[in-house]
């Protein structure tokens, strides 16, 4: 799959977010080292801090439906800028992560940034370190 085709998946996933509280919609698209790929889009809450953000929601089920290690991820938002993920989001994308896993960047007609983790997240906390 290309990096277009990633980012494309990543827009389209954002139709489902629940955002009645920003109406800001995000959609995420993960690769992982296999080969499969999974969908995420982000999920709010009257209680704000119990939002999900769509690249949490799509590496947690990646990681709840076996897989580990992410190769590529996409995010997308209706946006002309570029959305890069939270830091949670880069915590949490770190921790599935090579450090050279490549995190897209998108903005709304699917133009995209390519960093890597490594980039977005130097020094992320491991608890074995
Ligand atoms: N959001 C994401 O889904 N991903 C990010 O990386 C940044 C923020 C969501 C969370 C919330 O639903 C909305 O965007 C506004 O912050």
């Amino acid at each position: 799959m290309t990096n277009n085709e990633l980012v494309y998946i990543a827009l389209k996933s954002k139709k489902n977010a629940y955002v009645p509280y920003s109406g800001f919609k995000v959609g995420a698209c993960v690769e992982m080292d296999d080969g499969t790929v999974y969908t995420g889009a982000n999920v709010e809450n009257s209680s704000f801090g119990a939002t999900v953000c769509a690249e949490r929601c799509a590496v947690f089920s990646a990681v709840s439906d076996g897989r580990r290690r992410i190769k590529r991820i996409a995010i997308a938002s209706d946006s002309k800028s570029a959305v890069t993920p939270c830091g949670i989001c880069r915590q949490v994308i770190s921790e599935f992560s090579y450090e050279n896993t490549v995190v897209l960047c998108a903005s709304n007609d699917g133009e995209f940034e390519k960093y890597s983790i490594g980039e977005l997240m130097p020094k992320a906390f491991k608890l074995e370190d």
